[in-house]
Parts: structure tokens; C-alpha cells; sequence
């Protein structure tokens, strides 16, 4: 995690680096800071918490010069300390990371044997010191950066700037993104290219093991094997808009009420004009070929895969094997030539997604990703990448992209009944049309929003929640539980319904809300059945159905939310609605950082 930007500017950079870190916040907010080199002088600010702290250091104690690297960190190695923030600072060098030095400890104690005296409890420093040596021991600053990234195993974005420099970068990229930004006569570093967005359209992604030096007026490349490369320059179109709030109080609730346009324009992407068939991307996919599926991800997204093994068993009757990526990764499993391997993943960055991605690489017989970044590095490792179309998602929590992560899969799944012959052309046709009605379903739910805030300033009361629902509803029921715990802090699980008799029915008492996913669905009664069983056990039961469901079972529940009918298959998409609101409101009651929960950054890229 952690975000880094470097610029070589025309104008004074602490402004600007604070801009772009500002845009990097998603991916760590535990403290910040920034270097300069003003005239030959390299010297740095930092500060503990939000980026906000980082800019009241910077009025106190201003930092002049036009070229300067920031951070914006999420602690893996040592507390979130002034001391243990970025930038690492070692006699003539400076540097921020992203990622794991993993031969820290030993290069450590090398420095140390040398004399080199640490004072973090981070791996930067130890990369800060190892350059320092290399300058000490007589080398330039391009050999010394070379020569220490030569020496870092890990996982690494790193990015150097050097006292007597003021027009020299040095970046480097080993298992986390880093793009370069063109200006005219101005260059640009930074963890992804929505932090470079304000100063150019211009990018360059680095590949794996790939080092830039770079100047105002000039950019050299080299890969791995330290032979010069051109990596292709594009031009980036990010929509601004897309990153304000928009006149909501947070990010999370703006990104929850785009979900009907958002979801509009994934599903005009995704089918014919006429509405009457899908369209994917090239080189499309003929589902003909597999025998299996196996689906792979974190959180939130992988709650999406879990939903949409129901979708792709049901409709298309193709199996499907989910796992999380932490586990698949070391899990050793064997991957038959025949298989579809799908990794979704909103940044399409995470460390333990990509790197599943890259066990079934050459295992599989094909890879996709489904991503809200086209550009990243899990979307340039696959076969195919499908992109979801929801926009940048500030929140920390996932919203929007879980929805069109599943608007995705459930058009994926509808194309491998037709591949696969379960589903005829007119049985697609139907389906498609339903989907076109899930933007105007989605506005009813959201509709609800007040009466759900009611709801959540009771639940903001409880120390436990339980969420429960049977077939696709069960996953939503975990990320309905995830939603809560990591936005309101309060403790929630989610649990398949008809599995709560087999143990956690003994939490149930009088001040554990349980909160009912239940669209009429084909197992809508034995939904209902369990909830009873809970309400003869004194729980009390927060009932979400269309009205008919709740005519026909609110009677003596605590609490109901009415939905609007909605096809099966559209329940999860349509139902994540109100989860989201619940959680969104709860943590709106009880006083909590919305869109930057405590502990958590956007987007993982360690393992
Ligand atoms: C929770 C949440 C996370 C992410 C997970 C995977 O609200 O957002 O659980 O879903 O970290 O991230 P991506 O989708 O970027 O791979």
C-alpha cells in the first residue's frame, strides 16, 4: 500500500505534491510527508494521521524548491510515527517506498556493522542508508539508486531524490505500480495515474523490474536486465467530476446513489443496442472451452465471486470453485487445462490477487480479470480484461464497484448459458430485458434511504449484528456484514441461514439485531422458517423484502425495510442496497470516519 509521487516541476512543489497525495489517500492515511531540493538542498516535512496534518506542518514550517517526492503511508513496518513517516531521509538521499523490503533484516545488520546508525523501525530506512553507503563509497546517485535497488528483494515502488539535484528522479518499480507523467518541460511519478491527473494526460506505465531516470526534459527506461526499453506513452482520460463529492457529506454515500448510472453505462458497454444481445470485449470468450470455473478474490470482491458461483451454476450449469486469493495463492491448487480462471478486483492491484493471477498464468487455459482499472497491472496480465465501468471509488469501502462487479459477472454467467446451449436466444433476450430494469429498481431502493437511516440510528446502539440469507443472498449476507464492521466498528457476521442452527443461533438474545435479506425468492420460505426459529429465541429481526414478503412474514419482526420486486437473479445487486445504506448510516450515527475507516487503505498491495 502506501502512495507515492515524485515531481520535477516548473513551480513550488510542496503544493502540489500535497494535491496529488490528497488523490493518493485512498491507499493510506496513517501519516504523510514530503522532500524538496531548493536550490541544492534537500530537507522534508512530515506529519502523523490525515494529509490535513501534513498541510498545517507545511504553513508552520513551509518547504520551498520545485522538485520533491511524497508519501502517503499505511504502516506495515513500524507505528504511525513522525519518526517511522515517509520520506526516509539518509545523509544526501531521500526515498519513498510502497510495498515490502523483505531482506531488510539482513541488510540491516550489514549497515549496521558498517556504522550506519538507524532510528526507524521501518524497511525504507534501510533503503534510505544502503544508498547513502553506496554515495559514500564513491558512486554516483544514479549508481548508488541502481546499486540498492540491486540489492532490495520485496515488493517495491520506490522513487529517490538526492541532495545536489535539482533535476533528478530515480524510480523504480518491482511488484507495485508506478506510472511517469510527461509535462512540458516537467516529469511526474506517482503510485497511479489519477494522483497525476491534475498535472498531465500523459503516462507511462513501468512493467515489472523496470527503472526510470528521470529529468524535466527526459525519461530513460531501463528493464530488469538493465537494457534500455520504450514503454508505450497514453494518453489517460480521467473524469474529474467522477472524484468530487458531488453535494454529499461523504464519498461513500455519493458512490452508493451513482450506482443506477453507473450500472446503466456498464450494462450499455456490455450489450447490443437493441438490448438483445451481450457484447465483450475482444477477444471475446467462447465458454464452450472449459469445464470449470475458478474464481479469485479479496473482501468485498470476492463476496462478488462468491455471488456470482450461484449465477454461473445456476444459469449456465458450470462449476464453479471460489476461494479468497490469501489462501489460493499457497494453496497449491491443481488447475485442470480446462479451467477459466477470474480474479476480480476493483483497483486490480492487490498483491494476493495478482499473485494467484500469476499462479494459474500458464495453467489455465484462460485468464480474466474483472477490474475498474483497465490500466492496471492484474487487467495487463490477463487474457482478458472486463472492465466494470463504475468510475473512481474514493470510499474506502467498496460500493458501486461491488454492484457492477456483479452486474459484470451476472452478464458473463448469461453468456455462458447461451455458449453453453442451457439458455436460448429468446431466454436471453428475456433476461437482458430484465436487466435493463435494474438502474429504476436501484432508485427505488434508494429511495429507502431515509427510512433506513431510522433503522441505522437503532443499530448504531448494538454491539453485535447478525446477517442472514440463503443461496445468493448468503454472500451478500457476509458483505452486508463486512459493510458494517468496517465502516460503523460494530461486531457483525453474516451466516448461510439454514447454517445458524448448527451454532451461532446461541449468540441470539434480545440485543442482537438480525438483519433478514429475504426477496421472494424460490427459498424465500425456508428463509422465513429460519428467521422464526430466531424470533422464538426472543432475537429480534430486521426484515428486508418487497411488500408482499413482508405482508406475508413481518408479522411480529423488530424492524422491516420494503424493497421493490425484482427478478432472482437481480436480488443480490438490488439487496446490496440496503446493505450498504445500514452500514452507511449506522457509521454516519455513530460519529465514524466514513470514507477512511480506521486501519484500512484502498487498495492492498501487500501481501
Ligand atoms: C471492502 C473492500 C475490500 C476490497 C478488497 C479487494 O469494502 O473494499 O474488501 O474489496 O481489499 O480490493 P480489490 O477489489 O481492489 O482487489
Amino acid at each position: 500500500m502506501c502512495g507515492i509521487v515524485g515531481v520535477l516541476g516548473k513551480h513550488e512543489v510542496a503544493p502540489i505534491l500535497v494535491e496529488a497525495l490528497k488523490r493518493l489517500e485512498y491507499r493510506g492515511y496513517d501519516s504523510a510527508g514530503i522532500a524538496t531540493v531548493n536550490n541544492g538542498v534537500l530537507d522534508r516535512r512530515r506529519a502523523v494521521g490525515k494529509l490535513v496534518n501534513l498541510s498545517d506542518e507545511l504553513v508552520h514550517n513551509p518547504l520551498a524548491g520545485k522538485s520533491g517526492i511524497g508519501h502517503t503511508r499505511w504502516a506495515t513496518h513500524g507505528a504511525p510515527t513522525v519518526i517511522n513517516a515517509h520520506p526516509h531521509k539518509a545523509g544526501p538521499v531521500a526515498v519513498v517506498h510502497n510495498g515490502i523490503v523483505e531482506n531488510f533484516r539482513e541488510l540491516r545488520e550489514m549497515l549496521a556493522t558498517k556504522g550506519y546508525k538507524f532510528v526507524t523501525e521501518t524497511d525504507t530506512e534501510t533503503v534510505a542508508l544502503l544508498a547513502q553507503s553506496f554515495v559514500d563509497a564513491g558512486k554516483s546517485p544514479v549508481d548508488a539508486a541502481n546499486a540498492t535497488i540491486d540489492a532490495l528483494t520485496g515488493a517495491f515502488a520506490l522513487c529517490f531524490l538526492f541532495d545536489g539535484q535539482d533535476d533528478l528522479l530515480i524510480a523504480a518499480r518491482k511488484g507495485s505500480p508506478l506510472a511517469i507523467g510527461h509535462g512540458d518541460g516537467e516529469m511526474f511519478v506517482g503510485s497511479d495515474a489519477i494522483a497525476l491527473a491534475p498535472m498531465t494526460d500523459q503516462v507511462t506505465y513501468l512493467e515489472e523490474g523496470d527503472r526510470a531516470i528521470l529529468t524535466r526534459t527526459s525519461v530513460e527506461i531501463f528493464d530488469e536486465s538493465g537494457a534500455q526499453v520504450q514503454r508505450t506513452r497514453r494518453e489517460i482520460k480521467i473524469d474529474a467530476t467522477r472524484i468530487e463529492k458531488a453535494g454529499h457529506k461523504h464519498y461513500m454515500s455519493k458512490e452508493i446513489f451513482e450506482q443506477p448510472t453507473v450500472i446503466s453505462e456498464a450494462l450499455n458497454y456490455y450489450m447490443s443496442a437493441d438490448g438483445a444481445s451481450l457484447i465483450l470485449p475482444e477477444p471475446g470468450i467462447d465458454f464452450t472451452k472449459y469445464d470449470r470455473i475458478v474464481m479469485v478474490a479479496c473482501g468485498t470482491a470476492f463476496y462478488a465471486c462468491f455471488t456470482a458461483k450461484y449465477w454461473f451454476e445456476q444459469i449456465a450449469k458450470v462449476p464453479v470453485e471460489v476461494d479468497i486469493a490469501s489462501e489460493f495463492r499457497y494453496r497449491e491448487a491443481p488447475i485442470s487445462p480446462r479451467t477459466l480462471a477470474i480474479y476480480v478486483s476493483q483497483s486490480g492491484e492487490t498483491a494476493d490477487t495478482l499473485a494467484a493471477l500469476r499462479y494459474t498464468a500458464g495453467k489455465a487455459e484462460t485468464i480474466i480479470t474483472v477490474t475498474n482499472s483497465s490500466e492496471s497491472s492484474m487487467a495487463r496480465e490477463s487474457d482478458m480484461s472486463l472492465p466494470i465501468l463504475a468510475g473512481v471509488e474514493v470510499g474506502v469501502a467498496s460500493t458501486k464497484a461491488f454492484s457492477c462487479q456483479l452486474t459484470v459477472l451476472l452478464m458473463l454467467a448469461l453468456k455462458a448459458a447461451q455458449d453453453r446451449g442451457v439458455l436460448s436466444e429468446d431466454e436471453i433476450k428475456t433476461q437482458l430485458s430484465a436487466l435493463r430494469s435494474l438502474p429504476g429498481l436501484l432508485n427505488l431502493a434508494l429511495d429507502q434511504s431515509s427510512a433506513i437511516s431510522d433503522v441505522s440510528a437503532l443499530l448504531a446502539e448494538s454491539s453485535d449484528v447478525l446477517f442472514l440469507g440463503r443461496g445468493a443472498m448468503y454472500p451478500l449476507a457476509l458483505e452486508g456484514a463486512l459493510k458494517l464492521k468496517e465502516i460503523s466498528y460494530i461486531h457483525a457476521e453474516g451466516y448461510a441461514s439454514g447454517e445458524l442452527k448448527h451454532g451461532p443461533i446461541a449468540l441470539v438474545d434480545q440485543n442482537t439485531p438480525i438483519i433478514v435479506l429475504a426477496p421472494r425468492d424460490k427459498l424465500f420460505e425456508k428463509t422465513v422458517s429460519n428467521m422464526q426459529e430466531v424470533m422464538a429465541r426472543g432475537g429480534k429481526v430486521l426484515l428486508i423484502s418487497d411488500e408482499q414478503g413482508l405482508k406475508e412474514a413481518g408479522d411480529g419482526v423488530w424492524q422491516t425495510i420494503q424493497m421493490p420486486t425484482v427478478p432472482d437473479a437481480l436480488a443480490p445487486i438490488l439487496y446490496a442496497v440496503p446493505a450498504q445504506l445500514l452500514a452507511y448510516h449506522t457509521a454516519v450515527a455513530k460519529g465514524t470516519d466514513v470514507d477512511q475507516p480506521r486501519n484500512l487503505a484502498k487498495s492492498v498491495t501487500v501481501e
